[in-house]
């Protein structure tokens, strides 16, 4: 059977075609437009262009994605048994062009529609991965709206264990970036900088930024007052600019490292068989190693998953993959019922 699904909780209009049997998935197509070029110029999203490109970009979005999954529009009501779509958490004029999308295609096409949560999505790109998740699993999904520790027992039941206090990672890379000039969206670009690091300059440097909450007993973050030493850190160094990768390298240290220590925690803890690294910020290269090599170390037992990079960063192929997993457990109801929720939690 096949699932269409729709994401635009924030700036990425992205439409996918999900193939099921079973326990086997297979993406026919996923499509993302992203206006990450239009926002650019602002130094961040603004929310009422980022539904306005929506708008634009929807419609021929969906028909890309028929094309690449070769269904041809007019069968599409028969080839296609449901349509997903992310009901929530995002900002509300971008989640609002999805879920009215989805209800317009649901009553032309007569088909159930399944409301699926952003941060619920992110998990399941983990099932996009080569291995397949075993539960229980302990998930971090980092992104720039969130950042959280999540224990999942069973197929689609959550459990918040950890949240951040503040800001998420990703908003904390956006806010170093902006600090360090170094553009939008921030998490790329530091890491970009950060590869210029030069080892000298670091041991002469010794920049040190805070590792936050590590002592706190509880799995939750605290990314704001990290992006504030940067920020007092170069105003205190009048050279500052001369050292951009140098402070791009230890901030990215200082998230990774903070992460990575928080995530191997929850782990130990509920006895985790996996541990899934998802969301946006799961596209950092050094977070990935430095994950991979503690879990190796600590928890040689315990699997590590982290999805294909074109499924860290926002896409309906995750929103697909949960919405399959809920049509199977029967979570699908008729289009009238569907609203969008800016805050809806994941339960
Ligand atoms: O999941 P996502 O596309 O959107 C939200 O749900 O928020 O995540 C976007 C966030 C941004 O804050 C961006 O800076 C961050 O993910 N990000 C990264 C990388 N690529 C994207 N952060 C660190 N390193 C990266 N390579
Ligand atoms: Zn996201």
């Amino acid at each position: 059977m096949k699932i269409l699904a729709i994401e635009s909780s924030c700036d990425e209009t992205a439409v996918a075609i999900l193939e099921g049997k079973g326990k086997k998935i297979k993406i026919l197509a996923n499509v993302v437009s992203s206006q990450i070029a239009i926002h650019q110029k602002y130094g961040g999203v603004v929310p009422e262009i980022a539904a306005r490109e929506h708008i634009l970009n929807i419609i021929p979005v969906i028909n890309e994605a028929l094309v690449l999954a070769k269904i041809n529009k007019h069968e599409a009501p028969k080839k296609i048994k449901a349509i997903a779509v992310t009901a929530g958490p995002g900002l509300i004029t971008s989640l609002m062009m999805g879920v009215e999308t989805a209800k317009t295609l649901a009553f032309a096409w007569n088909l159930p529609i399944i409301a699926v949560n952003h941060i619920e999505g992110h998990i399941h790109a983990a099932w996009l991965a080569t291995k397949t998740p075993e539960l229980p699993a302990i998930a971090l999904t980092v992104s720039g709206g969130h950042n959280m520790i999540v224990e999942i027992k069973s197929s689609l039941k959550y459990k918040i264990i950890g949240d951040t206090r503040d800001d998420a990672a990703g908003e904390a890379f956006d806010k170093a970036a902006k600090i360090l000039g170094l553009g939008y969206p921030g998490g790329p670009a530091i890491a970009k900088a950060a590869l210029k690091a030069d080892k000298n300059k670091l041991a002469t440097k010794k920049i040190n930024l805070p590792r936050p909450m590590l002592n706190d007993p509880s799995s939750d973050f605290s990314f704001s007052g990290l992006k504030t030493a940067l920020f007092y850190a170069i105003k205190k160094d009048k050279a500052w600019s001369k050292f951009i990768p140098e402070y791009a390298y230890e901030f990215e240290q200082a998230v990774a490292d903070t992460l990575t220590r928080k995530v191997v925690k929850a782990a130990q803890r509920t006895n985790a068989k996996t541990i899934l690294l998802v969301g946006g910020v799961s596209a950092n290269l050094v977070l990935r190693q430095k994950l991979k090599k503690t879990i190796e170390e600590k928890l040689p037992k315990t699997t590590f998953i982290v999805p294909p990079f074109e499924y860290t960063t926002d896409n309906a192929a995750m929103i697909a993959v949960a919405g399959y997993f809920k049509f199977l457990n029967n979570q699908t109801f008729s289009w009238q019922k569907l609203t969008a929720n800016p805050n809806l939690t994941l339960k």
